[in-house]
């Protein structure tokens, strides 16, 4: 089994890449990469280069993606542009990469009838009150709120037209807020964890009452792989690990955990159109696939979590600073 891996130098994608030549010693893996602010090599340092290739480029680069589709058994397409507060601030790369490289690689799966999985978020969704029994399921009807969630809701609309119409073998999983290990500076759960190890206090969103499902992001990887092996072409799955926990539960966690008072965070302006709430049903992937979460304890993965933001500053620290100025900024 040859993968192609869009996005393998970031967060959940080079977590992936880990996991999947961990898991199946048949498996090779190239890596598809434009190497933008989000992506690092460094998080790819290690890997048995009998096993493993890095491309640099764009997705959107048609004659780039179409000599290396065919190559290969399989595409898991990570790479996008992932960030809602970047999107606020300028939405043009998302429509780039979110859209226009979705399309290119689903052109590229369509004339060389290669298999491809789409990675989304649940974010398409909307979002849900804080006191409303519901969570969202594989028939929640799209309405996705910001420029990143429409462009990841924009890019599985072209995914589904293209299973439909052109017959591509085509997966789809939705899947709750990420956290561990090599996640960037900007997102919520290193930002705070970076911000008490250099001397800096917690920033809440708003009221920090916005709940967010969190999975572990090796849980993610390990339902990817049996939606790539064994997942209904043309499905969609969503995955979530009923994880749910309001903003400020989990900074004081992150507080208490690195020895600090669990109420020394600050408030700070909210981000335009915040989603209040994400929760997702994960019965489907749960049912037919047999798919559970290893990582059940949050405490437990935040902590281990926190150890290795402690152990890799050298990974994170070059940065923290131009994310803090930006955020600075605007007020967050
Ligand atoms: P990330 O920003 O950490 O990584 C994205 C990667 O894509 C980076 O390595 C970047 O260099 C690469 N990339 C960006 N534009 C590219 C382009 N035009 N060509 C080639 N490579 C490009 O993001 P992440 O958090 O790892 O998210 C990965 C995927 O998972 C995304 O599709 C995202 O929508 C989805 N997702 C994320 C979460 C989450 O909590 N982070 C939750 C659900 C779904
Ligand atoms: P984020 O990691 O940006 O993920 P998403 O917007 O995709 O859910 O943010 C997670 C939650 O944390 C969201 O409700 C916004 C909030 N947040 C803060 O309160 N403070 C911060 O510094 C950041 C980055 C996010």
């Amino acid at each position: 089994m040859r993968l192609l891996v869009t996005g393998g130098a970031g967060f959940i994608g080079s977590n992936f890449v880990r996991y999947v030549l961990g898991e199946r010693p048949a498996v090779r893996v190239t890596v598809l990469d434009n190497l933008s602010y989000a992506g690092s090599l460094r998080s790819l340092e290690g890997l048995d280069p009998e096993r493993f290739r890095f491309v640099r480029g764009d997705i959107a680069d048609a004659d780039l993606v179409g000599g290396l589709v065919p190559e290969h058994d399989a595409i898991v397409h990570f790479a996008a542009e992932s960030h809602n507060d970047n999107s606020l601030r300028d939405p043009t790369p998302f429509v780039h990469t979110n859209l226009v490289g979705t399309f290119t690689l689903l052109e590229a799966a369509r004339r060389h009838d290669v298999r491809f999985h789409h990675i989304s978020t649940d974010e398409v969704y909307g979002d849900l009150a804080l006191d409303d029994p519901a969570r969202f399921t594989e028939s929640t009807p799209y309405n996705p709120s910001s420029p990143y969630s429409s462009t990841k809701a924009g890019s599985d609309l072209l995914v589904r037209a293209w299973v439909r119409s052109f017959g591509v073998r085509a997966t789809i999983s939705n899947c709750s807020n990420n956290y561990g290990p090599y996640q960037h500076v900007e997102k919520f759960i290193p930002r705070q964890i970076t911000n008490v190890l250099t001397g800096l206090r917690p920033k809440l969103y708003g009221d920090g009452l916005n709940v967010r499902d969190w999975i572990h992001t090796e849980d993610h990887s390990s339902a990817v792989l049996a939606i790539l092996e064994r997942g209904r072409i043309g499905e969609t799955y969503l995955i979530g690990a009923d994880g749910e926990r309001s903003n400020r539960e989990v900074v004081e966690a992150i507080l208490e955990l690195l020895g600090e008072p669990s109420d020394a965070y600050d408030l700070v302006r909210d981000r335009p159109g915040h989603d209040v709430r994400y929760a997702i049903d994960s019965s489907k992937l749960r049912a037919e696939l047999g798919w559970a979460p290893r990582y059940t304890d949050f405490r437990a993965g935040l902590a281990a979590t926190i150890q290795w933001y402690r152990e890799h500053e050298d990974w994170w620290r070059p940065a923290k600073d131009e994310v803090e100025a930006a955020y600075a900024a605007q007020g967050q």
